[in-house]
């Protein structure tokens, strides 16, 4: 098969390029691993910046998003015994944030890519990228007990960070900066009405939590653990109760609880590999940079990359120009970095580092402190929470 852009993962980054490029009349093939139901169980993001928003939407994918979705105008910072409200509105110029699930952005695509006839192969194995440094490169995998390969123009890397595309680059190609956090992040969904209207980020001293959600009807709560902690550790009851104590009274107070239908755990890490090119693969996503989720960035770093290579193939396909291609490592990077800095930022600010010594612990305080006694800070924090332009 020939075909002009195969994309390795079928993730919100690989559907959505896809899904565009198809509205451009360039056609792709996305190789997905799992099947549909498995990776629409999987909960993840549930914050959007406009910019992701504005793509589905170019995508002809929004139209349930601006239905469903909730737009959020600010969020709040528990800490030191107070409650405190960021407000997105008016310190961003009247910006805000989408929220809506991952896994229902993820199924839109999804319908979008089966409604226009687009081919999204799962339960693709051993998918391969061969020869990216010719102008002839392929991908293989095997399928119902057939090898398949497939020629393409271009191979896009979509395949999350455990994915095989960015391991199919030379090491000594690339340059990998990473940091791994002592705790990772317990999540639960519950068929519960959301603690309050908008999301609370909690510092505490028993460590971080995090009140956010999916709708009216649906919540999603985090709290920080140690990372040799195991979701079988962790009954739905000693769950609530931790939550309950790492938030303030009057909140815990009123916490709806529930069963929860989905709990799992999450490793904290910054990672960037560098570049994000390999002669005719290019990387998106997550396959090239993770970032704490504390930030809410790393959905929405996806965006841009798919953004910066969407734009970088009309040209490349429609005006036989390639700077956009060529400049595309760079270009991602320049902001995938601003989004790493302010998801450590977030990180450092609010979880509970098992190392600190009492100065850290001072100076955490005060970052708090001078936060919220400074417009300046708080204008910071949210033209980098509301997305930064692409
Ligand atoms: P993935 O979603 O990882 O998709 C990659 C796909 O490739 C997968 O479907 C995978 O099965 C497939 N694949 C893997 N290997 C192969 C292979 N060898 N061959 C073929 N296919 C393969 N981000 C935000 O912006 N906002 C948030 O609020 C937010 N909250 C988060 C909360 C948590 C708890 C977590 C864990 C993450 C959160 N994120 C958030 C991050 C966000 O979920 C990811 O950045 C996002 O999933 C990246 O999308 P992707 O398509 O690049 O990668
Ligand atoms: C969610 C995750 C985040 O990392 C975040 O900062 C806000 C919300 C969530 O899953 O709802």
């Amino acid at each position: 098969m020939k075909i002009q852009v195969c994309i390795i993962g079928g993730g919100p980054s690989g559907l959505l390029l896809s899904q565009l490029l198809h509205l451009q009349g360039i056609e792709t093939v996305v190789l997905e691993k799992y099947s549909r139901d498995y990776v629409l169980a999987r909960i993840r993001a549930g914050v959007l910046e406009h910019g992701f928003a504005k793509l589905m939407r170019e995508a002809q994918c929004g139209e349930r998003m601006d239905r469903e979705g909730e737009i959020h105008n600010g969020f709040h910072i528990a800490h030191d015994g107070v409650m405190d409200r960021v407000d997105l509105y008016k310190y961003s110029g009247g910006s805000s944030v989408v929220v809506y699930g991952q896994t229902e952005l993820t199924r839109d695509l999804y319908e979008a890519r089966d409604r226009a006839g687009g081919t999204v192969i799962h339960n693709a194995e051993d998918v391969t990228p061969h020869d990216m440094k010719t102008d002839k490169p392929y991908v293989t995998y095997r399928h119902e007990g057939q090898t398949v390969r497939i020629d393409c123009d271009y191979i896009i890397g979509a395949d999350g960070f455990h994915g095989v595309s960015r391991k199919s680059i030379p090491r000594d190609v690339l340059r990998e900066y990473e940091r791994i956090y002592p705790f990772g992040w317990l999540g639960i969904l519950s068929r519960t009405k959301p603690a309050s209207h908008e999301l609370i980020y909690a510092k505490h001293e028993r460590g971080f939590a995090l009140c956010s959600m999916r709708s009216q009807v649906l919540s999603r709560y985090y709290v920080q653990v140690p990372l040799e902690d195991t979701v079988d550790k962790w009954s739905d009851e000693a769950f609530w109760e931790e939550l309950k104590s790492r938030l303030p009274e009057d909140i815990a107070a009123k916490l709806i609880t529930g069963p929860s239908i989905e709990k799992s755990i999450a490793p904290l890490r910054s990672f960037v590999v560098e570049p994000m090119r390999y002669g005719r693969m290019f990387l998106a996503g997550d396959a090239a940079h993770i970032v704490p989720p504390t930030g809410a960035r790393g959905l929405n770093s996806a965006a841009s990359d798919i953004y910066y290579l969407y734009h970088a193939m009309i040209d490349h396909y429609k005006k036989s120009d390639d700077a956009g291609l060529d400049g595309y490592s760079q270009r991602a990077l320049a902001r995938v970095w601003k989004a790493q800095r302010f998801s450590w930022w977030m990180t450092t600010m609010l979880h509970r580092f098992p190392d600190n010594i009492a100065y850290d612990d001072k100076l955490q305080e005060t970052e708090l402190a001078y936060l919220f006694s400074s417009e300046a800070a708080q204008r910071s924090l949210a033209e980098n929470y509301v997305g930064l332009p692409f």
